[in-house]
C-alpha cells in the first residue's frame, strides 16, 4: 500500500517549521501509521542535494532573479524532490511530511510575484508529475501577527520583499486553502494549542 503524503504550508513566521518538527516526532507514535512504515521529514526548497545547492541561490537577496526564473528554479527543486525523494518513499509504503510544497509556489510566485496563475498551475503539473498531498495543513496567521512574533534577523529574498508582497502571499494562501480544501489551523494560539489542532486534523483525515 502506498504511503501518505502530508504538507505544512504558511507564511514566513507562521510557526511552520516548529510544527513540522513536533509533527515529525508525534506521527510515528500516533498509531496512525501502519506497522513497518517510516516517516520521512523533508522540506522545500532544499530536500535533495540539488535542492541544497539551489537553496542559497533562491534565498540570497543580493543576486537579482527575474520572477519567471525564480518560478522555474522552485519547479526544478520540486521535480527533483518528487522524483528522488518523495515518490520512492511513498511507493515503498513510507509516509512523507514536507515543510512546504507546490502550494508555496502558487502563493509566493503566483500571488506574491504576480506570475500568471495559469503558468504556475501548468508548471506545477510538470514539477509534481501529478502528485498531490493527502493532507495539507495550512497555518493561518496574519502578516501582522507574524511580524510581531519573529525576532529581527538578517532577511532573505522573501522576508525582505516588503509588506505588500507578504500581504499578497497571505491572501494567496487563503484563496488556495479554499480552492484546494486545505485544513486550516489557526496559528495565533500558543504552540501547544496549535500542535493539538494539528494532531486532531491528522486523526480526522488519516485514520485508516
Ligand atoms: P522556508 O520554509 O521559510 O525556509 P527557512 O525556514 O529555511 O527560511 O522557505 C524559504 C522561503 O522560500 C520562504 O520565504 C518561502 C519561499 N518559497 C517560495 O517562494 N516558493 C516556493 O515554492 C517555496 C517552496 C518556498
Amino acid at each position: 500500500m502506498p504511503g501518505r503524503f502530508l504538507v505544512v504550508e504558511g507564511i514566513d513566521g507562521s510557526g511552520k517549521s516548529s510544527q513540522v518538527e513536533r509533527l515529525g516526532h508525534w506521527l510515528p507514535r500516533s498509531g496512525l501509521m501502519p506497522a513497518g512504515a517510516r516517516l520521512l521529514v523533508t522540506r522545500e526548497p532544499g530536500g535533495t542535494p540539488l535542492g541544497e545547492r539551489l537553496y542559497p541561490i533562491l534565498l540570497n537577496r543580493q543576486s537579482p532573479i527575474h520572477s519567471r526564473a525564480e518560478l522555474l528554479l522552485f519547479a526544478a527543486d520540486r521535480a527533483q524532490h518528487v522524483e528522488a525523494v518523495i515518490r520512492p518513499a511513498l511507493n515503498a509504503g513510507h509516509w512523507v511530511l514536507s515543510d512546504r510544497f507546490s502550494g508555496s509556489t502558487a502563493a509566493y510566485q503566483g500571488y506574491g510575484r504576480g506570475c500568471s496563475l495559469e503558468l504556475v498551475h501548468r508548471l506545477e503539473q510538470v514539477a509534481t508529475g501529478g502528485l498531490t498531498p493527502d493532507l495539507t495543513l495550512w497555518l493561518d496567521l496574519s502578516p501582522q501577527q507574524a511580524r510581531t512574533r519573529k525576532p529581527p534577523s538578517p532577511q532573505d529574498r522573501f522576508e525582505g520583499a516588503g509588506s505588500d508582497f507578504t500581504e499578497r502571499v497571505a491572501h494567496g494562501f487563503r484563496q488556495l486553502a479554499r480552492e484546494r480544501g486545505w485544513w486550516r489551523i489557526p496559528a495565533g494560539e500558543p504552540c501547544t494549542v496549535v500542535e493539538a489542532a494539528v494532531q486532531a486534523a491528522c486523526h480526522s483525515t488519516l485514520a485508516a
